[in-house]
């Protein structure tokens, strides 16, 4: 049996959605999983077994282990990411599950200037030192955040952000959900480190251009400073403060540190990555 936390989020659902479509089954780890449920298609609620677990709590994470194989290990950010994810470390190798499949981020380093990433870098630490066979899912920025942006486009079609021209190498995250199906699923594959990007990087300039074309009125970009950003986020769009300077940490990790594609997506599942384009095609309404 395969285990899915944050199975009602973004990476743990498509996660669950991609490996109900290749049949496997799964249990799916929520606080709420009456909710969880109530959110999953036919398809994919045949083949899920919902389950009640809290990170903060290892027992329910050990009763939610009892008997399962492989652990697909995603978690919200948030100031206890760190402390939730060793604690279902912890309880997994306590089950003796035998293989973890991690979602990272880039520039999960101790250095790094993003610092969800160094918390990335302690869980991985962790996951090596344990010798639990360990693969890392490395994807980039995720496509549907981009959804964030539509208030802002739909009210005065203006993008804020503090990347200049730098580009980003957004990701579908169902494409993240693909790919750690086929790691679950194959065990070839485990072990491995897998960079996950769309097949083409965009900077916001670009990403304007193309979101003006799409609806056919110009979108602009307005490039801040990152303490402007920061307090755009906080005040305008109501952000706590510790994801604004996550988001601003990020655009300045994009501008020092080039983010152009990666191939190991369509190395691995025989397929190119879903486009933004396609993406945007597809959830325009939300823009307007
Ligand atoms: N967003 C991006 O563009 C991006 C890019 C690269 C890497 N990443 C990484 O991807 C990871 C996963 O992101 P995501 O977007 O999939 O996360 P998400 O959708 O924000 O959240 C995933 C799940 O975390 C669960 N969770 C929160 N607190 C919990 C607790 N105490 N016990 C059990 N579950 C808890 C929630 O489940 P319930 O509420 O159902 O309990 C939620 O559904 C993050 O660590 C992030 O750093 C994100």
């Amino acid at each position: 049996m395969i285990v899915i936390m944050g199975a009602a989020g973004a990476t743990g659902g498509a996660t669950l959605r991609s490996l109900a479509t290749l049949g496997a089954p799964s249990r799916a780890l929520s606080r709420d999983p009456a909710r969880l449920a109530a959110g999953l298609d036919e398809r994919t609620l045949a083949r899920t077994e919902p389950f009640a677990a809290d990170a903060a709590d290892p027992d329910s994470l050990r009763a939610a282990f009892h008997g399962t194989r492989q652990l697909f290990l995603t978690m919200a950010n948030s100031p206890h990411q760190v402390r939730y994810e060793l604690n279902a470390i912890d309880a997994a190798l306590d089950c003796g599950v035998e293989h973890i499949v991690k979602v990272s981020a880039p520039a999960a380093e101790p250095d790094s200037p993003v610092a969800v990433s160094r918390g990335h870098h302690l869980v991985e630490e962790r996951l090596r030192s344990s010798g639990v066979a360990t693969t890392v899912l490395r994807p980039y920025a995720f496509m549907q955040k981009l959804l964030l942006l539509a208030p802002g486009i739909a009210a005065a079609g203006v993008v804020h952000g503090a990347m200049g021209q730098a580009r980003c190498n957004y990701v579908d995250v169902r494409d993240v959900g693909d790919l750690a199906a086929e790691v679950l699923t194959r065990p070839e594959l485990a072990g491995g480190t897998y960079p996950l990007t769309g097949g083409r990087a965009y900077s916001h300039p670009e990403l304007t251009a193309l979101l003006g074309e799409l609806l056919g009125r110009p979108v602009r970009y307005l490039d801040l400073s990152p303490a402007e950003l920061h307090a755009h986020l906080v005040e305008r769009a109501g952000m706590p403060g510790w994801l604004a300077a996550h988001v601003v940490e990020i655009q300045q990790l994009a501008a020092v540190r080039r983010e152009t594609p990666d191939g190991t997506f369509t190395h691995v599942t025989g397929r190119s990555p879903r486009t933004l384009d396609a993406f945007l095609q597809e959830h325009l309404h939300h823009f307007h």
